[in-house]
C-alpha cells in the first residue's frame, strides 16, 4: 500500500473504502477510473471522488465492471433519478431503466436499439429536463469498430469565433427527438413508428444556446446535429448557416475523445459538458450495452 493511500486509510472512518485511481486519458478530455468495483458498496467519500472526476474530466472510464443491471442501475441513481428512454420497445425487460444499445437481430427482431448515436447529440437535449449524464455498459464489443467519440462543449464554446459567439449570444434553439428520425427510419430497421403517446412525450422544446454547467459554472455550447433543429428568431437560412458552421466547430478533432472499448467498460459521461457519436462497427460484428441516463436541470 502506497504512503498516500495509507494516510487516506488512516483518515477515512467510512467503512467502504475502496483504493482506487483517477488517471486523467492523454489528450485532456475523459479519465480512467482503475482498481474501483462497482459491485462493491460505494462509501460517501468514494462517491465524492468519483463525483469530481466526473465533473472535472467530463468522462470518466471504470475498467473491468462486472455489475449486474440492478447494481448499474443503483449507481446511476445515486447521481438522480432516472429517465425512462421513449422508445420502450428497446427497454432492458424488466427493468425499464435500461435502454439496450444493439446492433444484434435475432429471430427476425433488433434486440436493441442499432443507430443510437449515429448523429452528434446530448443525451435526451429534446426534453424540458435534459440529461445529466449517461452509463453505459459494455456487455458484447465487436472485435473491429464500435468506438464511441466525445466532444468537449466547454472547449467548444471557449474557441468560438467573435463572429459565431456575437451571432449566438443570448439566443435559444429548438431541440426535437424527431430532427433525424424520418432519415434514421430510411437507413435503417430500428426505428418504429411512434405511437401517438410517444409523439406526445417527445413535443420539440427550446434550449440556450449556451447554458451553463449548474455543479462547475463552466459555459458549454449546448446544440448539436442529432436534435438542434434551429436558433429562434432568425431567418431559416441564417439559423441553418449558424448551426451548420457550431456543430463543425464543436466536433473538431482537438475537442474529441475517442473511446475504444475494453470488455466489462462502464462508461458515465456527462451530457452538460459533452456531445458524443457511435463511430459503428461492421454490421455482422455483435455489439451491445446497456444505457441509463441521469435527468438533469433546466438549462440556463
Ligand atoms: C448513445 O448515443 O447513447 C450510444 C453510443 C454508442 O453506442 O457508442
Amino acid at each position: 500500500m502506497s504512503a498516500s493511500t495509507a494516510l487516506r486509510h488512516a483518515e477515512r472512518a467510512d467503512a467502504f473504502f475502496q483504493d482506487f485511481d483517477v488517471r486523467p486519458l492523454p489528450g485532456g478530455l475523459g479519465a480512467e477510473i482503475v482498481g474501483l468495483d462497482l459491485a462493491q458498496p460505494l462509501g460517501d467519500d468514494d462517491f465524492a471522488r468519483v463525483h469530481r472526476a466526473h465533473l472535472d474530466h467530463h468522462v470518466v472510464v471504470f475498467r473491468d465492471q462486472r455489475i449486474t443491471p440492478q447494481q448499474h442501475i443503483d449507481f446511476s441513481r445515486r447521481f438522480g433519478k432516472l429517465m425512462i428512454h421513449v422508445l420502450h420497445q428497446y427497454h432492458l425487460p424488466g427493468h425499464p431503466e435500461v435502454l439496450i444499445v444493439s446492433n444484434i437481430i435475432e429471430q427476425g427482431k433488433p434486440v436493441g436499439l442499432g443507430d443510437a448515436g449515429k448523429y452528434w447529440h446530448s443525451d435526451i437535449s429534446y426534453k424540458p429536463l435534459p440529461s445529466l449524464g449517461s452509463l453505459l455498459h459494455a456487455q458484447e464489443l465487436p472485435a473491429e469498430g464500435g468506438d464511441t467519440l466525445f466532444a468537449d462543449m466547454h472547449k467548444a464554446y471557449e474557441t468560438l469565433p467573435l463572429h459565431l459567439r456575437r451571432a449566438i449570444d443570448g439566443r435559444r434553439a429548438v431541440h426535437s427527438y424527431l430532427a433525424k428520425y424520418g432519415q434514421m427510419q430510411k437507413d435503417g430497421n430500428w426505428r418504429p413508428t411512434l405511437s401517438p403517446e410517444q409523439l406526445a412525450q417527445v413535443q420539440e422544446v427550446v434550449h440556450p444556446v449556451v447554458r451553463t454547467h449548474p455543479e462547475t459554472g463552466r459555459k458549454a455550447l449546448f446544440v448539436s446535429e442529432g436534435f438542434t433543429t434551429r436558433i429562434e428568431g432568425l431567418p431559416e437560412d441564417e439559423s441553418r448557416q449558424i448551426l451548420d458552421e457550431l456543430f463543425a466547430h464543436s466536433v473538431r478533432p482537438e475537442h474529441t475523445y475517442r473511446h475504444v472499448w475494453r470488455d466489462h467498460d462502464l462508461v458515465f459521461w456527462d451530457n452538460r459538458s459533452l456531445i458524443h457519436l457511435a463511430t459503428g462497427c461492421p454490421p455482422h460484428l455483435r455489439r451491445k450495452l446497456y444505457r441509463t441516463t441521469i435527468e438533469g436541470d433546466l438549462p440556463y
